[in-house]
């Protein structure tokens, strides 16, 4: 008997997450650790807990086993919901001979995540985990960038929160306060204009995630944990800091100087949160083994 695994990794937004809601720029970049799915035709249908992974099986109209094996925390921003899925269609497609390429399973992705998260998901998850690399979005367009060899904390604040809530707090403060709001957006998207143009200068990415993060603490999507965890790793040696994904809780990342990433990693976790280093993974969505 045949099983298929694949693998998809994780990613982060370095720049100019709820603004892409808007249509400004971001940079997002995928990152280790993977998540890893095995499925095996099989004559029962399988009981995923997952309405990601069930679709899935629907959109492909075929019924088999599933194994999860993810190495990324979930509900914390890090994109684990658009890697197993990712994972799944492409383990389906290679058990059950279905000859979809990468480009069709990013949109079967993007559909499943849409519909499980009742029209709020944006491609930029979902595109990271095809393709891997760094991308830049505008829109709904992407772009693959050069890839870098950023070295970067992941910080995990340990906080529940939730995507769909995150987007509508900043769409009712935009309909409260859009002389505010606005120009808020519009600066975020310039810091991601800028960050495009300072790609192999670290310390400037440092600064210009500083300027983000602050950004996004007046779209009120800030959370006291997540800016201790961020003011921390400045402290230890950091160029700069950031909360990534939705915010109000889940991760923040800090870009560092390579020798001073144990030092960060130490100072996140001093203040009761998870860390690990990490860096960019070019590769999307792979297949693992045979067996
Ligand atoms: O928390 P995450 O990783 O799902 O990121 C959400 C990013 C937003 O810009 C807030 C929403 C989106 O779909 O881009």
């Amino acid at each position: 008997m045949t099983v298929a695994t694949w693998s998809a990794p994780g990613k982060v937004f370095l720049f100019g997450e709820h603004a892409v809601v808007y249509g400004r720029p971001g940079i997002a970049m995928a990152v280790r650790p993977r998540v890893f799915v095995t499925v095996r035709k099989s004559r029962t249908a399988h009981h995923a807990k997952s309405p990601y992974i069930d679709n899935c099986f629907d959109e492909m109209g075929v019924r088999g086993s599933v194994y999860v094996n993810s190495q990324l925390p979930s509900s914390s921003g890090l994109g684990s919901s658009a890697a197993v899925t990712v994972a799944t269609l492409a383990a389906i497609n290679d058990e059950f001979g279905k000859k979809l390429q990468r480009e069709d399973i990013a949109n079967m992705a993007f559909a499943i995540e849409k519909k499980v998260q009742k029209g709020r998901a944006s491609p930029t998850d979902t595109t990271v985990a095809t393709f891997g690399g760094l991308v830049f979005i505008t829109g709904l367009a992407r772009r693959r960038l050069p890839p870098q060899n950023f070295q970067l904390v992941i910080g995990n604040s340990m906080v529940q929160h939730n995507t769909a809530r995150m987007v509508e707090m900043v769409a009712e403060l935009k309909t409260k306060s859009p002389e505010i709001c606005e120009p808020v957006l519009e600066a975020i998207g310039a810091v991601s204009l800028s960050a495009m143009r300072a790609l192999s200068d670290p310390v400037r990415l440092g600064e210009l995630m500083n300027m983000n993060h602050a950004l996004l603490d007046v779209l009120g999507v800030g959370h006291p944990q997540l800016s201790r965890l961020v003011l921390a790793s400045r402290a230890a040696g950091a160029y700069g800091a950031k909360l990534t994904g939705a915010g109000g809780g889940g991760c923040m990342i800090a870009i560092c100087p390579k020798h001073a990433k144990s030092r960060v990693v130490s100072a996140i976790e001093a203040c009761d949160a998870r860390a690990f280093s990490t860096t960019i993974d070019q590769e999307g969505v792979r297949k693992e083994k045979d067996a």
